[in-house]
């Protein structure tokens, strides 16, 4: 079976090649051993191909299409003239109910995708059936160390392998025509709270790869291996060593610069300081620059993590390294000394652009915190930063690069609470943006989500759950109160212009945390709503275009390509990731969406009907004739929101990814849950024991604080007493 449908493709690709006039020439490594047709190329991608992406319509081989991570899609069959008659193609069920957050790719009429859990499929782009599957089998008690859902944000290809990294801290290398394992290397410490999320990238035969877990405390950094053979090339640190001494990496030679800009006490000698490099990279074949983003400082607050103050280099920073190497070119740091979460992980995109009359190659970025920044990537000088979102941290940034702060917003030396716009969140997240070099428009997924920042007087290092140094907020026990904050949450796509530093227009959404962006040659702008909604917008005017169901809320950017003569739309969608999680009621602002995690191809007058979703299942909150004490539920609420609450949701109420305790049975006996929350009785589901951090009492006031919060839901009428 597999054999002939195999055959059968390569013939296509052949009669797609000659069409094209490309591709199918050279005999390549791997191929099929049909000596009468040119053979398939599995997941080949090399330099040549990286190189000449411009009018290869029929491939996105690498993360952001193209290193310079534009997701400019150069096909342009479909178009604003006639994209209202974009249907389904086809579609495919995955076998997962976590978010989706994947950047398909696709080379030769296979698409590549990872799914949550870090799994990854192939799948025939003619026919959508799955060629092979591979599951890395994540231990499920992995979750407890990650902030943000299982989630994975895609696979890297290169001379007929792909490249995974997975969530429990391994970069994984497949061969692409079968699914097996080639070779497979750790790269974090099990013992400590690392994952990896983002997708791999490739550059001249080296897979780089970084990591996430600066919520929990980990020291990030970022490795360079051997494509080939899985053999570590170099690593780079973004926190300098804890005693400033040189270990061995490519980053010793900047420690001269990083160590003194960190105190001598402070925590993070203990958990590392952070900086994980946990999503964007971009790299420039001309200068041979790779560009990374580094997170935020852990714990977030300065001052328990670098007592006294520091820009604590090379956290929220750019960083342009030299890819064979890893030798440090230059720095730019968005958010010196930052103590708000404020990451520069967000989405790097290299254009060059015509500013003051001269063509300069610039770097941008769209980081958390609210600034849109143009800097020159040659050399990392610093052009313009203009806020895209309302922001109140900083008044501007000014001559030198350097951000001119509220002094009210350094909370950790004020010891006051700071109510900051943006938040955690960011003005911008993961959600890749995208650039189109024929509007000179940046379209980014922009947010606005405000945070209240409350210093923590006694902390001590945990060894679950997150270590912040800050309070973490959560939803008052107040319908018209919560009705009242939902309403300054907001979502937006906006289109800006990075020459004039403006907005050029916008489309406004009901909620936050809507998905990713592609943009094309049709001059279109395509992207999908945390409601369930997939858009097509004008990418000049920002007209709505097209709209449809996706079944279930979106994420992840969609990609375009052309097979056999016809141009699809691509797309992972699956609602899951850090809002629906953590944002409790918050999560329901742009509707409530189930998790129905599928790839949705399009093309013209495609008209296959999507299976009806099913509706959001409502928590069954019953009353327990238990009665909480109340000063027992009030002491848990703070331990259920440090521990709890980035799972089952805030206030106990929950997006509908993971149970709803106020609905769950356990809350109505105490063994029952002493068996769940302390001897990790669900821990194959990922819910790991909290023994460590919590004592049988601890649990018992968490319980009480969940049964209250089920007794004033149904006072609320949210839900049916029980008969
Ligand atoms: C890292 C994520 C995570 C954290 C943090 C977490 N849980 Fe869970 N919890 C899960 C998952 C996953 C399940 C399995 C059920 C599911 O997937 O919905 C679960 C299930 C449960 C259940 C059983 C619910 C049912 O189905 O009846 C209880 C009770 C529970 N958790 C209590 C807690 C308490 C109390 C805390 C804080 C001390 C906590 N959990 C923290 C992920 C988490």
């Amino acid at each position: 079976m597999k054999t002939f449908s195999l055959s059968c493709m390569v013939r296509l690709a052949c009669i797609a090649a000659a069409l094209h006039l490309a591709g199918c020439t050279d005999a390549q490594k791997g191929a099929e051993q049909d000596p009468e047709m040119a053979p398939l190329r599995h997941g080949w991608v090399d330099e040549q191909e990286m190189a000449s992406l411009e009018d290869d319509l029929g491939v996105w081989p690498s993360y952001g299409r193209t290193y310079s991570e534009q997701r400019f899609s150069p096909a342009s069959k479909i178009n604003a003239a006639n994209v209202s008659r974009l249907g389904l193609s086809w579609y495919f069920d995955l076998d997962t109910s976590r978010g989706q957050e994947a950047t398909p790719l696709i080379v030769d009429g296979v698409i590549y995708l990872s799914t949550a859990w870090s799994m990854v499929k192939a799948i025939d782009a003619r026919t959508g059936d799955l060629i092979w599957s591979y599951d890395p089998e994540v231990p499920r008690k992995t979750l407890v160390k990650a902030c943000c859902d299982a989630v994975n944000r895609g696979v890297a290809l290169w001379k007929g392998r792909v490249y995974v990294g997975s969530l429990d801290g391994r970069l994984i290398a497949l061969d692409a025509k079968d699914g097996s394992v080639a070779w497979s290397v750790r790269t974090t410490d099990a013992g400590k709270p690392y994952t990896i999320t983002g997708a791999p990238r490739v550059i001249k035969g080296r897979v780089i790869i970084g990591n996430s877990g600066a919520e929990y405390g980990v020291r990030g950094y970022i490795s360079a291996y051997d494509a080939e053979s899985g053999e570590l090339d170099w690593r780079f640190y973004t926190t300098p060593s804890k005693d400033g001494k040189p270990e061995g990496a490519a980053s010793d030679s900047t420690l001269a610069m990083t160590y003194p800009t960190w105190s001598k006490g402070g925590v993070w000698r203990e958990t590392g300081g952070g900086g994980t490099v946990w999503d964007a990279m971009a790299y420039d074949p001309e200068l041979d620059l790779l560009y990374v983003g580094t997170g935020n400082g852990g714990p977030w607050n300065r001052e328990i993590r670098s007592p006294g103050g520091g820009d604590n280099l090379f956290i929220s920073s750019i960083l342009a390294l030299r890819p064979d190497t890893g030798d440090y070119v230059w720095h730019y740091q968005t958010t010196p000394g930052d103590s708000w979460d404020y990451t520069a992980t967000q989405h790097i995109i290299l254009a060059d652009l015509e500013m003051n009359g001269a063509v300069r190659k610039v770097l941008m970025q769209a980081p958390k915190n609210g600034f849109f920044y143009v800097l020159d990537r040659e050399t990392g000088e610093f052009l313009s930063a203009e806020p895209f979102a309302p922001i109140n941290w900083a008044s501007h940034i000014d001559a030198n690069g350097r951000p001119v702060e509220n002094p009210m917003a350094r909370y950790p030396e004020t010891g006051k609470d700071w109510t900051a716009m943006p938040g955690p969140p960011g003005a911008h997240n993961w959600n890749p943006m995208a650039f189109n070099p024929d509007t000179g428009l940046v379209y980014i997924p922009q947010q606005e989500v405000g945070f209240v920042y409350t210093p923590e007087a006694d902390f001590e290092v945990r060894d679950r759950g997150f270590n912040l140094g800050v309070i973490h907020p959560h939803l008052p026990d107040d319908a018209a109160l919560v009705n009242q904050i939902g309403k300054t949450l907001k979502g937006a796509l906006i289109a800006w212009d990075p020459v004039l530093q403006k907005e050029a227009w916008r489309h406004q959404y009901p909620g936050p945390g809507n998905g990713g962006v592609l943009t094309t040659a049709g001059n279109l702008v395509f992207q999908g709503a945390a409601g369930g909604e997939l858009h097509a917008f004008a990418a000049d005017t920002g007209e709505l275009l097209w709209s449809a169901p996706a079944g279930t809320g979106v994420i992840a950017p969609p990609i375009s390509y052309e097979l056999d003569g016809e141009q699809y739309i691509a797309w992972l969608v699956g609602w899951g990731g850090a809002f629906p999680l953590a944002a409790g009621e918050m999560s329901f602002l742009s509707g409530k969406v189930v998790n129905a995690s599928r790839l949705l191809v399009f093309k013209l007058g495609g008209g296959k009907e999507l299976p009806e979703s099913p509706s959001f299942p409502e928590p069954a909150i019953v009353s327990h004739n238990v009665t909480p004490v109340l000063a027992q539920a009030k002491a848990g609420e703070r331990k259920y929101t440090q521990y709890c609450g980035m799972c089952h949701g805030d206030s106990a109420v929950s997006g509908g990814v993971i149970a709803d305790l106020r609905a769950s049975g356990a809350i109505a006996d105490e063994e029952v849950w002493k068996s769940i929350v302390l001897d990790g009785a669900l821990s194959g589901l990922g819910m790991v024991s909290f023994a460590s951090e919590l004592s049988e009492e601890d649990a018992e006031e968490i319980r009480a604080y969940v049964l209250s919060r089920a007794a004033s839901s149904i006072d609320r009428n949210e839900a049916q007493p029980a008969q």
